[in-house]
């Protein structure tokens, strides 16, 4: 692990039994977040972005088996005990997702979720921890705080609750922020303040970050590295650049092919592509793209080691770096 690494995970393989057999949903994933930037992760839906995640932070539900380790700042979030993971969570490590209103209470006001987070990780009297909840939901760009504070959730506009649980999240000043598709539920216009305000406070606090998207516009305006996953697997790992200028793995390739135009960078879905998605049950120990590459051969019921391109690119396919020109 290299002195600025914040996130360290290794090996991680997420399975869910069930009647129909074992849901592989995550298949053995290693990455490293640098402190400070920005990670992507891309892949179509089911490929395992959100599990990889959750299982970080210790958010599955009971009967998910997990495997591999996740090194947040030295220590084991996958074997450390619930009690630290629940102290580290929310004040080291923060997460926001798609929809705010399933992590907001609805019964609790805003006022209330904020001073919570605050006093659940520091010794802060009710009073100060108001004046620091109202503060931090001004910052977000809640220009109203006094009279937001007091609402509930569903009285706020989707946007508005988005800005709340990034409030909440940032509240004890996290190290590391996973945002799990958090605008991807708003329209285009709030999706575009809620992306700039991330920008913003990311670029102030230098908070590291993981961010889960399908929106390759998203990777381009955010990202300093992206992660490419398929069935399970990471397929492509490189530097923003060097995903859009020069993808290698046939998966990737796909992908960026099948998107119009790379420079406008207001929204750009995932594209879908021919074919079916990988089954997560499939106990196939190959390259999971096989069904739908175009390039495939025998070889391929083997599943490819990561190839290194160069530095901080590399591709899990066999003719990475050697063959068809894919280099
Ligand atoms: N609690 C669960 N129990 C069983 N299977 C699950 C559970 N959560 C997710 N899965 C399965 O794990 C696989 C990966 O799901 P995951 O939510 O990580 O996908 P994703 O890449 O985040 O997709 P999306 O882009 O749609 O959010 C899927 O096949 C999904 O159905
Ligand atoms: S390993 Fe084979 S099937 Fe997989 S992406 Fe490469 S060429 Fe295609
Ligand atoms: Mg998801």
């Amino acid at each position: 692990m290299t002195d600025n690494t914040i996130l360290k995970v290794s090996g991680l393989a997420v399975s869910f039994p069930s009647a129909r057999g074992t849901l592989r949903a995550v298949r053995g994933i290693s990455y490293d977040l640098r402190s400070g930037e920005t990670l992507g992760i891309v892949g179509e839906s089911g490929s395992g972005k959100s599990v990889s995640s959750f299982a970080l932070m210790g958010l599955l539900k009971p009967g998910a088996i997990v495997e591999g380790s996740g090194i947040f700042e030295g220590s084991d979030l996958l074997t450390m005990s619930r009690r630290d993971l629940e102290t580290i969570r929310g004040r080291d490590i923060a997460m926001i997702f798609q929809d705010p209103l399933s992590s907001l209470d609805p019964c609790f006001t805003v006022s209330r979720h904020l001073v919570e987070t605050l006093q659940a990780h520091r010794t802060i009297t009710k009073q100060q921890a108001e004046k620091e909840a109202e503060d931090m939901l001004r910052s977000v760009g809640i220009r109203n705080a006094s009279q937001v504070m007091r609402q509930y959730p569903f009285e706020l506009s989707g946007g508005m609750r988005q800005r709340v649980m990034i409030a909440i999240a940032l509240l004890c000043k996290p190290r590391l922020l996973i945002a799990d598709e958090p605008t991807t539920a708003l329209d285009v216009t709030v999706q575009d303040q809620i992306l700039k305000l991330l920008k913003t406070l990311r670029d102030q606090s230098g908070t590291s970050m993981v961010f889960i998207t399908h929106n390759f516009g998203i990777v381009a305006r955010l990202c300093d590295r992206v992660i490419v996953m398929y069935g399970g697997r990471i397929m492509e790992r490189a530097a923003m650049r060097q995903i859009f200028e020069s993808p290698v793995h046939p998966y990737t390739r796909a992908l960026l092919s099948a998107i119009p135009r790379m420079d406008d960078d207001k929204s750009i879905p995932l594209p879908t592509i021919s074919g079916q998605p990988h089954d997560p049950h499939s106990d196939d120990e190959g390259c999971p793209f096989r069904e739908r590459c175009p390039l495939a051969f025998e070889k391929c019921a083997v599943m490819p080691e990561e190839v290194f391109i160069e530095k901080d690119h590399s591709a899990a396919c066999w003719l990475a770096g050697k063959e068809a020109g894919l280099e």
